[in-house]
């Protein structure tokens, strides 16, 4: 494999460049200590650039991006910009791009069972969840319209759509040594949602190993607070992937330590932290680094091919989280720390790991 990767960073709004900063401490580590050498170009998009330029994803940053074999996203949107102005450069993104996965894991580390909402007994032997969600059909796709006495959103799913999603969700899980998948829908209710169920068990029969079941989406949000502990790969729609990893991503802790991938493998993907541009606490230098550092941790697994180095970025995240701790995960026992000085702290566990 070529080992030379050129990373195309949207650094973005807000918080969007603090993090980043953080995530390329963590891939410079990775180039010093591995095979792998990084080179970067920064492919501005957002709302400061579209202060400037008057468009939020201009073309040049578009071909670096398209140019590139990855792209490390920070998050885009300013409080002074009419709602959609900046966002809609992700959007744009992930169209062109194709980006069809939108893989979010949900991970609450032991060192941080402290901060997890739940009470012991829910959580039982642990959370440790990927959503597989589908990212370009169904109400999310943009086909409606709007007038002063109507409004309407077409729900579409076709064939093509479900199968590359499904197998995509299928592989992961066998790939991740998962023992059951979950796909959640309304079959009872929406039409797509019965082509989806179909899909689902006629994939699945490629898959012997893996047991299935389905989730009605409502069902399925209870069980996700009554015993997340079930649940390994859940594959679902755009919409109620958009809703439940959300939920999701508030069980492990903070908003600021969730990661998502936007994939299309084989090809350019995109990785960003889920949290958005944080105009409250931005430029104050507080936001926490750790959604940004494990989404080049799924760069690494996804893109890079590089499962090893993945998984000590995360035992890194881990041995970092039980020394201290940024202000939205603090705990009084444990140094608080700012954005860098948490970015600085995982990239020396991470070196350590590494030299080994
Ligand atoms: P947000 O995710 O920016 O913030 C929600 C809350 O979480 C805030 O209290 C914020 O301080 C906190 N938070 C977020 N990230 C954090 C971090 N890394 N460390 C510590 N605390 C963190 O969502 P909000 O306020 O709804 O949106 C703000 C702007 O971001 C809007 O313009 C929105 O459209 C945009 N947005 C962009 C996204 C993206 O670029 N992918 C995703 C979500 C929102
Ligand atoms: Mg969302």
């Amino acid at each position: 494999m070529n080992m030379k990767k050129l990373i195309a960073l949207t650094k973005g709004d807000g918080v969007g460049p603090e993090v980043v900063d953080e995530g390329v401490k963590i891939l410079r580590i990775i180039s010093d200590y591995t095979e792998f050498e990084f080179e970067y170009k920064e492919a501005p998009a957002g709302g400061s650039i579209y202060k400037s330029r008057g468009i939020s994803l201009p073309e040049t940053s578009f071909e670096i991006i398209k140019n590139s074999d990855a792209l490390l996203f920070g998050a885009v949107g300013l409080p002074n910009l009419a709602q959609g102005v900046a966002e809609t450069a992700i959007l744009q993104i992930r169209q062109r791009l194709d980006l069809y996965v939108n893989l979010r894991p949900i991970k609450l580390y032991d060192s941080l069972k402290d901060r997890c909402p739940l009470k012991d007994e829910f959580i039982g032997d642990g959370i440790d969840i990927t959503f597989v969600r589908e990212n370009t059909e169904g109400l999310y796709a943009n086909i409606g319209s709007i007038t002063e006495d109507k409004a309407e959103n077409l729900m579409v799913y076709t064939r093509k759509g479900c199968e590359r999603i499904i197998k995509y969700a299928y592989e992961f899980a066998e790939k991740m040594g998962h023992s059951k998948i979950t796909s959640v829908d309304k079959a009872n209710i929406l039409k797509p949602s019965q082509l989806w169920r179909k899909i689902f068990h006629e994939l699945g029969d490629d898959f012997p190993n893996i047991q299935k079941e389905d989730f009605y989406i409502d069902s399925y949000c209870q069980w996700l607070i009554r015993a997340p502990y079930k649940f390994q790969t859940v594959v679902t729609g755009n919409m109620f992937g958009d809703i439940i990893s959300d939920e999701g991503a508030f069980l492990i802790g903070s908003l600021g330590m969730a990661s998502s991938g936007n994939i299309h493998p084989g090809k350019v993907s995109m990785y960003e932290p889920i949290h958005g541009s944080a105009p409250d606490i931005a430029g104050k230098g507080i936001a926490n680094p750790i959604g940004a550092i494990l989404s080049v941790k799924l760069m690494m697994e996804e893109s890079f091919n590089s499962p090893k180095i993945g998984k000590e970025i995360e035992n890194s995240v881990e041995d970092a989280l039980k020394e201290g701790r940024t202000a939205d995960i603090k705990n009084p026992k444990k140094k608080t720390l700012n954005t860098k000085e948490m970015g600085d702290l995982i990239s020396d566990k991470l070196k350590s790991r590494l030299k080994k």
